[in-house]
């Protein structure tokens, strides 16, 4: 086993005063200024920390030494504030007991900074994880937000808290930290409006300044210089060591880091800028014509700031500010207010809004840090209220501090040297009694609830009539004439008539830590503590969500019918219940010392301590711990607890607890003088006796628990083992059942591909039998045949002819020529003579026949279709027959004339007379009449013509008259010549000696050239029997009055149709544009 340490090893005095030897005033002084030298700051009476300021940082805070003192019993090494931290931790996780921690001190002693470490210490000792880191950052940054808006510098500390603090950490049954509830306890609001010499405001006003953005205060309408503010215009407005500015910032992270949403923490500077600014509201004075004296706002340009920061219409202020409504007999009558009654009433509402808002933001704090839900929790309180304060001038705000730290005091000295001796007594252990100041009268003096000084102020507060500070101290002079602990120059005795320091105005009580004169003066105004209603209507108006939910009393629709109790009986109120909440508790205790007055370090003044360790009774608590006995438990719960550390009372004593708790303490061989048996309790002396049985307690638990450990793995192994054991069982049952399945189904389909392959095997073998079998049936057939057909042929030889062959032959000529002819007959294409069509060849051999009876049917075709033709269209066909003879392939207007029947007559002599009359003129029968253009050999140009031919004649006739112009006979055309192309110009050659022929030759157009050329070329032919001559070339030669006239064709793509156009280039040449 490790060997363990003890404080005692290299102690400076005594770590534990309990061993202090001899016990004297002086020794334990000495003893407590040797540690304090050595930087040994912290002490022991038995349980108790006795912490002395160090006014400097001890490197005793690191994170090591948290780690050392974790999980250490308090006697394992050097007393510290770590230790009761852990004992207190631990007593509430491991034992389930709720603790508190109560540090108590005069003011600057150093009781924040020991919350602060207690709280630090819990911290990182507890659980770990995101949710419970996000709550102890909750806890812990709730501190300098806190202290920001409710600690101030003082002549006596620089971070004095001016409000009582006591703040519950709630943990689950791990011991992790859940959440937690603050509560605050009267704020020292008169510091918002006035301070002693050298003192502060609250710290907020000053980070605001100097930290707050540009942006901010420029919203904010402040200046960052305090001279500036009446509230902060004073000597001291900084702080040695301190940064308002950074102090500002890291507030506004904690703020953050708490569930501040931005809004809010713009609505609370808001708040704290309002308070600067009324601070700077001037009052000034008038008389009104009644010669009353009435105060106004002369510059309101502060009270408009504040009117818009708040969104507050200014006369509504303004009005609450200079004047007041008082009812008198139900009629509501407003007054006007005298300067010094305006300014009380502008302060009272600083002091309120600051006092409102202060509890607002603790409210907030809790909304954001308090335990949601119903779990069950244990609790820590950590009680740092403000210490207890003689000042020179000390007021109201001093005797309710006091008042509470007296309080406190009572708790000390009930539960540690009260209660304890009163038990020994009832358990009959043997004890003699040992003297101590016993409080509970000094506490009955103030809070008595019919006698006390608060009844009787609270008394003088709501009595009718003229009431006055002075009435008050004489109702207490009255009172406690004769009060051992209550002294005002009226019940003074002879001894006190050269104390000068007794004035008129003030009473003095004797409290445990000292004496303390109160001035009477605004004790009467700050116990009621009043703010006119117009102020509280006038804020409730504001459209700042914040003030006007600070001011809900102003709502008009709320009629306040009860007055709202004064400030002391709602302070005695919350300190009562405040001890109720700590009686609870095992209590904690820290007694805070502080070494000098100068804040110095390395300062001891011996005379200071001395009265600290009067007052806090400490003489008196080593004394009691030292002939007491350190530790008691009932027996049930004792052997409850360490039954497992003896073979007989393991696992269960059959005996009554008491006999069972000795048997115990007998087998652990604890020696007698360590303990004694009370009533109902063990009482051990020594808690290094306690620690030993915790140790060997813990030892056996951890024992038994591997013990319970050990035999639950077990049992679980086990049971998991036949677990496993019943389903590997079941397991493979089920294989094997599935793997026979498989391997039957395998055997059963080889088997049956098997039986198919046999029987398949089996078929195709019979088969083949039967097909050789049915082969040589059929071969035996056929043989027999041959053999038969061998025989006939050889009994029937004598009978065949010898051309027997060629008939057969013929027979199946004539029969194939039969199907060929029938086939044929079927398949003939049409009867026109145009379709060509034949059907194909069927036998090879008839080729010739087959190419034959193409032509013949083609030619029978064309017979019967000549014979189905008339004479007139025949005769039609054979000019037809003609014209192709003469323009096939010569004359490009030849292709478009063939579809065109040759009419002959295109004008109809039958139906005009006048036509009739020119055909009848003519000898012949009329092939042909029609009109034509004689093209005028001089000029080329057109003249219109009736052209007519009978077999003997060819006539041309004036068109309009009807009039012969030349008649020509057949005979007389020599030729006929004509272009190559598309149009209709030709020439007539005439016989030149012939009666025309002087003239010369006829240039004609006519638009059916080839019909009338065609005509009469046959009808010259039939005449003559000549076949004159047809030129069908691109120039011509004609005669015209014996000169050779040239005719030239020109291609062009005219615009005047097929009509061609001929333009006479010289006498010699004349030439023609055609299609
Ligand atoms: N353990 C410590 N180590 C170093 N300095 C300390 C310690 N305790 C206190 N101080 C110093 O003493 C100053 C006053 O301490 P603290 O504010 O805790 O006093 P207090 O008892 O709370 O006073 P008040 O009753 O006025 O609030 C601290 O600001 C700090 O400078
Ligand atoms: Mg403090």
């Amino acid at each position: 086993m490790a060997k363990k340490s003890s404080y005692l090893d290299n102690m400076v005095g005594v770590g534990d005063m309990v061993l202090l030897d001899p016990l004297t005033d002086e020794s334990l002084l000495s003893n407590l200024k040797k540690r304090f030298n050595n930087n040994d700051i912290y002490t022991y009476i038995g349980s108790v920390v006795i912490s002395i300021n160090p006014y400097m940082m001890l490197p005793i805070y690191s994170l090591e030494k948290i780690n050392a003192y974790r999980s250490c019993n308090l006697y394992e090494l050097s007393p510290h504030i770590y230790a009761i931290a852990d004992e207190a931790y631990r007593s509430l996780r491991d034992r389930d007991k709720d603790q508190c921690v109560l540090i108590t001190g005069e003011s600057g002693s150093g009781k924040t900074e020991a919350s602060k470490l207690v709280m630090s210490y819990i911290a990182a000792v507890c659980g770990k994880g995101a949710e419970v880191n996000q709550v102890k950052e909750q806890l812990l940054q709730s501190n300098p937000v806190l202290e920001a808006f409710g600690n101030a510098k003082t002549v006596r500390n620089d971070n004095s808290s001016r409000f009582g603090k006591y703040m519950d950490i709630e943990f689950d049954f791990k011991g992790d930290p859940l959440g937690g509830v603050v509560s605050n306890y009267l704020l020292e609001k008169s510091r918002v409006v006035k301070r002693l010499k050298g003192e502060r405001n609250f710290h907020i006003f000053y980070q605001l300044l100097a930290g707050g953005s540009p942006d901010l205060l420029k919203h904010l309408k402040v200046l960052p210089d305090c001279n500036h503010y009446t509230y902060l215009n004073t000597d001291t407005t900084t702080l040695n060591g301190v940064n308002d500015a950074t102090n500002f910032t890291a507030i506004k992270t904690a703020m953050e880091v708490i569930g501040f949403s931005n809004a809010e923490v713009d609505s609370i500077m808001e708040t704290v800028a309002v308070v600067l600014k009324l601070g700077n509201i001037t009052l000034k004075s008038e008389f009104q014509t009644t010669g009353m004296e009435r105060c106004y706002i002369d510059d309101t340009k502060v009270l408009s700031e504040i009117c818009s920061l708040i969104g507050l219409n200014q006369s509504i202020l303004n009005q609450a500010l200079c004047s007041r409504t008082v009812e008198a007999k139900g009629d509501k009558v407003m007054t006007t207010l005298s300067v010094a009654q305006g300014n009380y009433a502008r302060d009272a509402l600083a002091k309120n809004l600051y006092d409102r808002l202060f509890n607002w933001l603790v409210n907030r704090i809790n909304e954001s840090i308090q335990v949601k839900g119903k779990i069950q929790k244990k609790v820590m309180g950590v009680l740092d209220i403000y210490g207890f304060e003689i000042l020179e001038d000390n007021n109201f705000e001093q005797f309710v501090i006091n008042y509470c730290n007296e309080k406190l005091q009572q708790i000390f000295i009930e539960l540690t040297l009260k209660e304890e001796q009163e038990e020994y007594v009832r358990e009959g252990i043997e004890w003699t009694q040992i003297k101590y100041f016993d409080n509970a009268i000094i506490c009955d003096l103030i809070e008595n609830s019919k006698k006390g000084i608060l009844a009787m102020l609270d008394e003088e507060c709501l009595r009718p009539g003229p009431v006055t500070e002075f009435t008050f101290l004489k109702k207490l002079n009255q009172v406690f004439s004769s009060h051992q602990h209550f002294e005002s120059k009226e019940t003074m005795n002879s001894k006190f008539i050269t104390d000068t320091t007794l004035t008129d105005s003030c009473f003095r009580v004797q409290h445990y830590a000292g004496r303390v004169t109160y001035n009477v003066t605004e004790f009467l105004d700050k116990n009621n503590d009043l703010l006119y209603r117009d102020l509280s209507k006038a804020m409730w108006q504001a459209k700042h969500k914040l003030i006007k939910s600070l001011f809900s009393e102003g709502n008009p629709s709320k009629t306040l019918l009860k007055r709202p109790p004064t400030a002391g009986s709602q302070f005695k109120t919350s300190v009562g219940i405040l001890m109720k909440n700590l009686l609870v508790k095992n209590p904690n205790y820290i007694r805070c010392i502080k070494p000098n007055d100068t804040k110095s370090p390395n300062k001891f003044v011996d005379e200071l301590v001395q009265s600290q360790v009067w007052y806090l009774g400490l003489m008196e608590n080593v004394r009691v711990r030292r002939a007491g006995y350190a530790y008691r438990h009932p027996y049930k719960p004792c052997l409850q607890r360490y039954k497992m550390l003896c073979k007989q009372t393991w696992p269960n004593w059959k005996g009554n607890d008491r006999d069972g708790v000795r048997a115990l303490l007998t087998e652990l061989n604890i020696p007698l003088e360590e303990y004694a048996f009370g009533q109902t309790k063990i009482f051990i002396k020594n808690p290094r006796t306690l620690f030993d049985l915790e140790d060997r307690r813990r030892i056996q638990m951890e024992f038994l628990a591997t013990l319970i450990q050990k035999t639950y793995r077990g049992w679980k192994c086990r049971t998991h083992f036949l677990l496993m054991k019943k389903s590997q069982i079941v397991i493979s049952a089920r294989f094997r059942g599935y793997n026979q399945q498989k391997k039957y189904k395998r055997l059963k389909q080889a088997t049956i591909v098997l039986q198919a392959c046999t029987r398949g095997w089996k078929v195709r073998k019979t088969q083949r039998d039967l097909r050789e079998e049915k082969r040589r049936a059929e071969a035996a057939t056929i043989i027999a045949a041959y053999w038969h057909g061998y025989q006939v042929r050889k009994r029937n030889r004598k009978y065949f002819k010898s051309n027997a062959s060629k008939t057969i032959r013929n027979f199946i000529m004539s029969s194939i020529i039969q199907k060929y002819f029938l086939g044929l007959k079927k398949t003939l294409p049409s009867m026109s003579p145009t379709d060509k069509k034949w059907p194909a060849l069927p036998y090879r051999f008839l080729e010739n026949t087959h190419q034959q009876l193409k032509m013949i049917f083609y030619l029978w075709k064309c017979k019967k279709y000549r014979e189905g033709i008339s004479n007139q269209r025949k005769m039609e066909l054979e000019e037809k027959l003609y014209a192709s003879e003469l323009f096939k392939d010569k004359k490009a207007s030849y292709a478009s004339s063939v579809p065109q029947p040759f009419k002959g007559q295109y004008l109809d002599a039958q139906r005009k007379a006048k036509y009739q009359k020119l055909a009848n003129g003519i000898e012949g029968k009329l092939l042909m009449m029609d009109t034509a253009m004689k093209i005028n050999r001089k000029d080329g140009k057109h003249s219109p013509r009736i052209l007519m031919m009978t077999n003997n004649y060819f006539a041309l006739a004036d068109a309009k008259s009807a009039q012969i112009k030349t008649l020509i006979k057949m005979n007389e055309i020599k030729s006929i010549s004509m272009s190559e192309c598309k149009d209709g110009l030709f020439a007539l050659h005439i016989v030149e000696n012939s009666s025309v022929g002087v003239k010369g030759d006829l240039l004609l157009n006519s638009d059916h050239l080839v019909e009338l050329t065609t005509k009469l070329h046959r009808s010259i032919l039939d005449t003559t029997q000549q076949r004159i001559n047809l030129e069908i070339q691109d120039e011509l030669s004609l005669k015209f009055n014996k000169t050779t006239v040239s005719v030239k064709f020109v291609k062009t793509t005219g615009k005047n149709g097929n009509i061609p156009v001929c333009k006479k280039k010289n006498s010699h040449l004349l030439e023609v544009q055609v299609p």
